[in-house]
C-alpha cells in the first residue's frame, strides 16, 4: 500500500467523511477570507431582497483552501438545494441536461473542477446560465426545428484550481468571481482549535499554532496534520496535545518549519542544483524528481510561489534567493554588467 500523503490535491472516501463533518456551514463560521465573504454577503442580501437567485459565483485557488465548503454555505444561507457534480463527471451532453431539468429555483448547482469539462457540455451551459434554458433541435434536415425548454432560476457555483484554463466565453457568463486565498497562521489556528473540539479532543494554543504554522496556508492540510498529531499524542497517553508532542509527531512526519516536505526539497534542490537555477520548464523539472507535472503545479507550486521560493517565468521556473537560504546554498550573484572601456 502506497503511504498516505499529507499533501495532495485528492480526498479519500474516508477522509471525505471526517472532512464533511468539520466543514464549517455558516458564513459566519467560516474563518477568514475577509474580501470574498463581504462580497459574496452583499451580492446574496441583494438577491434576497429582489427575490432572485444569487449570480452564477466562479471559485477559484490551490486546493483545500476551502471553495467545496464556501459552496455549501451558500446554498444553505441562500435556502437552497445544493446539487454536486464535476467537470470529468458529466460525459455528455445529455447528462448535464438531466441534472439541470432536475433543480428547482434557487437550488446551487455546483460544479467542481469546471475547467475539465469537455466542449459540447459546456456548449450547453451557456443559454443554461444566461437565458435559464435548453436548446434542443428537433428532427433532421429541412424540417428540424430548435425548441426552447425554460429551466428553473438556478445558481451555477463553479469551482476550479485552474481559472486560466476556463474558456472566455465560460468565465464571462459568471457575475462573481472569487479567488480564494492561502490562510494566515491565526487563521489556522483557529480552524484547528475549532477542529479539535469537534473530533473531541483538546488542544493547546500554542501547538495548534506550531500546526498551523506548518499547514502551507492550507485548511485541509492543518486538519490532516491535526488528525495525524492527535494520534501521536493518544498513543503517547496524553489528554491534551501539547506543543512537544506536536513538534515531535510533525518533525517524525518531516515537515519542516515551514511546511515543506521531502518533495518540496527535492523540488527545490533539482532547481537549484541540476538545473542552475532555472528558467527550466515544469515537464523537465517533474520527470527530473519523478513527479506528476500536475500535482507539482495544484499542490507544491502555490505554496512555494507564495514563500517566494520561486518564480513563474515564460521561460520556465526559477529559484528565487530565498530558496537558495533556505537549502543552505549561496544564490549565484547577479551577472556583472559588462563595462567596455573602450567604447565612446
Ligand atoms: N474558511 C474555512 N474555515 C474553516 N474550515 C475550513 C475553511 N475552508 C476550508 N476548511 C476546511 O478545510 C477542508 C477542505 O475544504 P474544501 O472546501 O473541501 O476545499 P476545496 O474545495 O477548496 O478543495 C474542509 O474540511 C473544511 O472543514
Ligand atoms: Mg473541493
Amino acid at each position: 500500500m502506497e503511504e498516505e500523503r499529507i499533501f495532495t490535491s485528492t480526498v479519500s472516501e474516508a477522509e471525505a467523511e471526517v472532512e464533511n463533518k468539520l466543514r464549517p456551514t455558516t458564513m459566519n463560521d467560516y474563518v477568514g477570507q475577509t474580501k470574498v465573504k463581504e462580497n459574496l454577503s452583499v451580492f446574496m442580501a441583494a438577491a434576497k431582497k429582489r427575490g432572485e437567485a444569487l449570480d452564477h459565483c466562479l471559485l477559484y485557488g490551490p486546493p483545500g483552501l476551502g471553495k467545496t465548503t464556501l459552496a455549501h454555505i451558500i446554498a444553505n444561507e441562500m435556502g437552497g438545494q445544493i446539487k454536486i457534480t464535476s467537470g470529468p463527471s458529466i460525459e455528455r451532453a445529455g447528462d448535464l441536461a438531466a441534472i439541470l431539468t432536475n433543480l428547482a429555483d434557487g437550488d446551487v448547482l455546483f460544479i467542481d473542477e469546471i475547467h475539465r469539462l469537455n466542449r459540447s457540455v459546456e456548449e450547453i451551459l451557456y443559454p443554461a446560465m444566461e437565458d435559464f434554458a435548453l436548446d434542443f433541435i428537433i428532427g433532421k434536415g429541412p424540417s428540424a426545428k430548435s425548441v426552447r425548454l425554460n429551466l428553473p432560476r438556478f445558481t451555477l457555483i463553479g469551482a476550479t484550481t485552474r481559472a486560466g484554463m476556463l474558456t472566455s466565453p465560460l468565465r464571462d457568463r459568471f457575475g462573481v468571481i472569487c479567488r480564494l486565498e492561502m490562510y494566515t497562521t491565526e487563521e489556522l489556528a483557529t480552524i484547528v482549535s475549532r477542529s479539535a473540539k469537534k473530533l473531541g479532543t483538546s488542544i493547546s494554543f500554542a501547538a495548534a499554532c506550531e500546526i498551523a504554522k506548518r499547514s502551507r496556508g492550507t485548511p485541509r492540510i492543518a486538519n490532516r496534520l491535526l488528525k495525524r498529531v492527535r494520534d501521536f499524542s493518544e498513543v503517547s497517553g496524553q489528554d491534551e496535545i501539547g506543543e512537544e508532542i506536536t513538534r515531535k509527531a510533525l518533525d517524525l512526519m518531516e515537515i519542516d518549519h515551514l511546511g515543506l516536505d521531502n518533495i518540496d526539497k527535492q523540488l527545490l534542490t533539482a532547481l537549484v542544483k541540476k538545473f542552475r537555477g532555472g528558467p527550466v520548464g515544469l515537464d523537465t523539472l517533474a520527470a527530473a524528481i519523478n513527479e506528476d507535472s500536475n500535482t507539482i503545479e495544484d499542490v507544491y507550486e502555490p505554496y512555494l510561489l507564495q514563500l517566494g521560493f520561486i518564480d513563474r517565468t515564460p521561460r520556465g521556473r526559477c529559484a528565487m534567493p530565498a530558496a537558495y537560504e533556505h537549502l543552505g546554498e549561496k544564490p549565484p550573484r547577479p551577472a556583472p554588467q559588462q563595462i567596455r572601456m573602450d567604447d565612446t
